[in-house]
């Protein structure tokens, strides 16, 4: 028995949301190839030569998997072939897409004994091996598509919120920035002054999705505690900011832990427009960049 997920990048925190935050792309997805064996055992094979960890405990597809096989009480393995179409460290989730295309098509495999929460819960494990935090903010919206609110973690809770239509315009410049790295430099303590302009900004940004309120995203899209330490990391944040927003792009920031940026448009002729500027941007600061 074997089937094929498409496991879509997504972008997490959505500027003010650190680590509660998410949503889910279209594309770029990765393809997982995945096949039930009687076997207990789980083999890993990237198959465009992508150099991924074949060792299951240190792969995120593998790790999540490993933690399904052990509360399983069948004897059952499986192979799977991932053909990684999103790029590690680009900031779009790719961790969280091979882990999620995991635990999914394991599910199916298995006849879907497990909610979305419990894949969810699998699937963190995977962001465990990526980053050493477990954090859900890519895997929920990968697996629930849309928008999420991760409420906790500890025990799960996750919100799907019913968004707008929105549309997202995203720029890799060609560097890799490590999860890990990332959140090495965040500070443990944010003053409480800045603690308040980011609750009201989560508040107001979660409160415009469900509304459907574009104004209240657009002014709710600012980053008061995560940004200012982490766009120091991305070359041209500023100017790709500044250019998307008098493009007509609603806001945005950094997508996940960088250093991708991703803007919000109310149209796909805005966020096309915007893509262009993303793309005129870098070129004019002689940067290589991927856009999407
Ligand atoms: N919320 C996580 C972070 C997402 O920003 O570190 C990583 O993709």
């Amino acid at each position: 028995k074997a089937c094929i997920a498409y496991a879509p990048g997504t972008v997490a925190n959505l500027v003010c949301g650190f680590d509660i935050l998410g949503l889910c792309l279209d594309s770029p997805a990765d393809k997982m190839e995945v096949r039930l064996t009687d076997t207990s055992e789980i083999v890993i094979k990237s198959a465009d030569g992508y150099p991924l960890p074949e060792d299951p405990a240190l792969n995120t597809a593998g790790a999540p998997l490993l933690e399904m096989l052990a509360d399983l009480e069948k004897k059952v393995g499986f192979e799977i072939l991932i053909h990684k179409r999103i790029k590690p460290g680009s900031g779009i989730g790719s961790s969280a897409a091979s882990a999620a295309g995991a635990v999914v098509a394991a599910n199916y495999l298995l006849g879907n004994p497990f909610d979305k929460v419990q894949l969810i819960q699998y699937a963190m494990a995977g962001e465990k091996v990526a980053s050493g935090v477990k954090h859900a903010d890519n895997v929920a919206p990968c697996i629930f598509g849309g928008i999420t609110l991760i409420r906790s973690i500890a025990p799960l809770d996750i919100i799907p919120l019913a968004a707008p239509d929105l549309y997202v315009s995203v720029v890799h410049p060609q560097i890799e920035v490590k999860t890990a790295d990332a959140r090495a430099i965040l500070r443990q303590q944010i003053p409480l002054k800045n603690a308040i302009k980011q609750w009201g900004n989560i508040a107001g940004l979660v409160t415009g999705i469900l509304k459907n309120d574009l104004a209240l995203i657009s002014r709710s899209l600012e980053d008061h505690i995560i940004e200012p330490i982490r766009s120091t990391l991305i070359p041209g944040f500023q100017q790709i900011k500044n250019n998307c927003k008098q493009a007509g792009a609603l806001g945005g920031g950094i997508s996940g832990s960088g250093p991708s940026i991703f803007m919000l448009s109310s149209s796909r002729s805005i966020a096309e427009g915007v893509e262009k500027i993303m793309q005129q941007t870098y070129t004019e600061l002689g940067i290589d960049y991927h856009s999407y």
